[in-house]
């Protein structure tokens, strides 16, 4: 699912971004860009990071 509309961030692209060494909600966002327009998406973003940090 889209989770960030303004740049078209998935749910599965916090997930690779996670998998490829991404640690922090910061550095998701830089790697994919999400929450860096609008920002209403940041929120499930961050949950969507901190969920895959802990699983991974
Ligand atoms: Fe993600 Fe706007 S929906 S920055």
């Amino acid at each position: 699912m889209y989770v960030c509309l303004c740049n078209g961030v998935t749910d599965k692209a916090i997930r690779e971004a996670v998998d490829g060494g991404a640690r922090s909600w910061r550095e998701v966002r830089e790697s994919t860009g999400c929450a860096t327009q609008c920002g209403k998406c940041a929120c499930v973003g961050k949950a969507l990071t901190h969920e895959a940090v802990v699983t991974t």
